[in-house]
């Protein structure tokens, strides 16, 4: 069992104060009723709800998480609601593709994708995101959350413990560097960032 099986029946109760950042960064996708959106390492679906009210019932969200027992838990969310729209991939976030995305959820191009607290958390986290914002259409919106804590203070070393991640990782910057219109905003005293763009078509 991964760390993130074993944390999985707490999750939602210790990410509960998460949700101003949360709300901004799926504000940030500006979703449109229809859209296709990838919530890259969506642990238990706390966005889902949010992507949900965007997209409507005839848009597609798709989860993807390594975590069986994060993904069981953003499973029974996905029946109480009965959302009939949403696909849920257990997979390495390394292992994304466009193949990946076929396969598991009939798409292959996103029009929005996220990444909330997970940047931090994966391996190879800059491939993981430029494998996802490679998935976006032109014109596609990507938005990330995540802490960054410059300096590696007794608070840092908490949220490494119980994340088991790096929050000393500039997790926007491959964002920052790739979108024609980047944004950023910091939330709790400049120790959780909101950050946001838009995919150009030269890129794709
Ligand atoms: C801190 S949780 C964030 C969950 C969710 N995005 C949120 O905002 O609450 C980090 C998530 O990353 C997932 N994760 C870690 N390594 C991964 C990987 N290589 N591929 C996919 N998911 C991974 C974990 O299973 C966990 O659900």
């Amino acid at each position: 069992m991964g760390w993130y099986d074993f944390i999985s029946p707490l999750y939602d109760i210790g990410a509960a104060g998460s949700g101003g950042p949360r709300r901004e960064a799926v504000a940030q996708l500006r979703l449109q009723p229809g859209d296709t959106v990838l919530d890259v390492a969506c642990g238990t679906g706390l966005n889902f709800p949010y992507i949900e009210a965007g997209i409507g019932p005839e848009g597609i969200l798709i989860g993807l998480d390594f975590s069986p027992g994060m993904l069981a838990k953003a499973r029974r969310k996905v029946e109480r609601r009965g959302w009939a729209n949403v696909h849920l991939i257990q997979a390495d976030a390394r292992t994304l593709s466009e193949e990946l995305l076929s396969e598991q959820a009939g798409v292959e191009r996103l029009d929005k994708a996220l990444c909330t607290l997970g940047l931090t958390v994966v391996p190879d986290w800059e491939a993981v995101f430029n494998q996802s914002w490679a998935l976006l259409k032109p014109g596609g919106r990507y938005a990330l959350m995540d802490w960054w804590l410059e300096r590696r203070n007794l608070f840092a070393r908490f949220l490494e413990f119980i994340s088991h991640g790096e929050v000393g990782r500039r997790c926007w910057a491959p964002l920052e560097e790739s979108s024609a219109d980047y944004s950023h905003t910091t939330f709790i005293r400049g120790m959780v960032f909101v950050a946001a763009g838009t995919a150009p078509a030269a890129a794709l």
